[in-house]
């Protein structure tokens, strides 16, 4: 009996260690070859950049009014005592459609859009659209004009980075230092004005070379980036792939899904979040018992959109009222998870950013609306959720980048208290050797900060450009 126990013992300590010293080995750096995304053949590259603005025929916004009408006749009614238990509560949705169709003025929302200098230009076969805002400093010798890429997540769009312009290229003060951010905006490939591709393999990794390549054309071969949703997910590969380009690395989802470290969360984080140094920021997170629920509640549109965006893009793309819904329902549950209980799913249905009584900022329905006509107008739903669908392809998966430490770019993490999607500190450690800093906004925020807190958001980035960029002058860093 003792014998056949000791014998078990010994095979499951040698089964985990030689599970653990797999699991902990780093794989090599991906080489990414460098692909033509773009239709036919691959051609020889133009590098003219052309000015953009946004300018939307009047046929469309009447056939989207229509359109509008027309759908409030097809909501079915919710159930009795439900809020958004069950998803977009259809009561809500009227009142949308009331001021999207009544209150909401496209025409300045566009002037606004455009009130920033846009372009686009070619790279790798596609058209890719950006923003790009120089400093606001006459007196360019006082500051120091670093340039700063933005990469928006999904469901995002430019818009969710329009707050953070003035704040960034505006002059400031750390210290002694100046700063005034020269700033790129891009709409991913696939997302808004920027063209998706209709080849296979465009995965989050070939996403960056893209950045890099444009960044490189408007003469700024060295930058800081800055990514939030599936856009950190590009930055973290960028500074991977690209240590020569990228001085720093600055985001509010920063993670490491390596399946070690997800085993140690699934433990550590229940048993013993100190074995890994890490009460801290255990203490600030949902406890798994939260955590695990709440992805299976919340998460299913990432499953859907991972694996058949096709289907759901068929939908999205005919009506602009479930494209709506399917929008507008993340900026409820994501920006803090007990809101789907909240009437109205605690969404802000005015024109003006509104403080709830504990001082968080609710976006408004006004803003919102801006994401959702971008994705309308230039109808980019599907090809915006395909780059879910690669990202989780084998090929993309078999790269492991969340097992490999980026150990040559400086990275500082800021987490909002509601961010569903953060994982451990320890994690972030083991991935970003050269963590300059990891902060915690004070109260409120949650997925997009970047449109929930941008004073908080941005003053963050600032100060962690601050420190990378010190360490580049005592030598640290590449
Ligand atoms: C919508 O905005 C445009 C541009 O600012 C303005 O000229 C127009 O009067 C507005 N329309 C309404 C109905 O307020
Ligand atoms: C995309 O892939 C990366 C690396 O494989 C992974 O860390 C990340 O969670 C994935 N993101 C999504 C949204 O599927």
């Amino acid at each position: 009996m003792l014998n056949s126990c000791t014998f078990l013992f010994v095979i499951l300590v040698a089964g985990f260690s030689t599970l653990y010293h797999k699991l902990s080995q780093v794989p090599s750096v991906p080489e990414l070859k460098d692909e033509w995304w773009g239709k036919g053949t691959k051609k020889l590259e133009e590098v003219a950049v052309f000015p953009f603005s946004i300018s939307t025929a009047s046929e469309v916004i009447e056939r989207l009014n229509q359109r509008l009408l027309s759908s409030i006749e097809n909501l079915t009614p919710p159930m009795e005592h439900t809020s958004f238990e069950y998803g977009f509560n259809s009561e809500t949705m009227a009142k949308v459609i009331d001021f999207w169709i009544n209150e909401y003025n496209w025409t300045a929302q566009e002037e606004y859009l455009n009130s920033f200098p846009q372009f686009t230009t070619y790279i790798s076969g596609l058209r890719i659209h950006f923003v790009h805002v120089k400093p606001q400093s006459r007196k360019e010798q006082d500051f120091k004009a670093l340039p700063i890429l933005l990469l928006h997540g999904w469901l995002g769009s430019i818009r969710e980075m329009y707050e953070l312009i003035p704040l960034l290229s505006a002059p400031q003060r750390i210290g002694s230092t100046g700063y005034a951010f020269e700033v790129v905006i891009p709409s991913l490939p696939g997302y808004g004005f920027s063209e998706g591709t209709q080849r296979q393999g465009l995965t989050t990794d070939h996403v960056g070379l893209i950045m890099k390549k444009l960044m490189e054309r408007l003469s700024l071969p060295r930058f800081y980036v800055h990514g939030s949703g599936i856009g950190s997910i590009i930055a973290s590969e960028m500074a991977l792939l690209f240590p020569e380009s990228v001085a720093g690395m600055h985001s509010n989802l920063c993670q490491s899904t390596s399946p070690l470290n997800i085993i140690k969360t699934m433990i550590g984080s229940r048993t013993a979040p100190f074995l890994f140094g890490d009460s801290h920021s255990a203490a600030k997170m949902y406890p798994l018992s939260r955590f695990i629920p709440f992805v299976l509640q919340e998460s299913g549109l990432l499953h859907l959109q991972a694996t058949k965006p096709d289907t759901i893009g068929i939908a999205l793309r005919d009506s602009p009222v479930g494209l709506a819904a399917f929008i507008l329902e993340k900026f409820s549950a994501w920006t803090r998870p007990c809101r789907i209980s909240a009437p109205d799913g605690g969404l802000n249905l005015g024109k003006e950013a509104v403080r709830t009584i504990d001082g968080g900022n609710l976006i408004p329905l006004n803003t919102l609306l801006d994401i959702i006509m971008i994705y309308h107008i230039t109808g980019s739903i599907t090809t915006s959720m395909r780059l879910f669908a690669e990202n989780l392809s084998y090929t993309h998966v078999e790269k492991q980048y969340d097992s490999i430490p980026i150990t040559a770019v400086p990275v500082s993490c800021i987490r909002f208290p509601d961010e569903p999607f953060l994982t451990p500190e320890f994690t972030l450690r083991s991935r970003f050797p050269l963590l300059v800093r990891v902060n915690y906004a004070p109260s409120h925020g949650g997925h997009f900060p970047a449109l929930e807190e941008p004073a908080v958001l941005a003053r963050d980035i600032v100060e962690s450009i601050h420190l990378m960029d010190g360490m580049k002058a005592e030598g640290i860093g590449s």
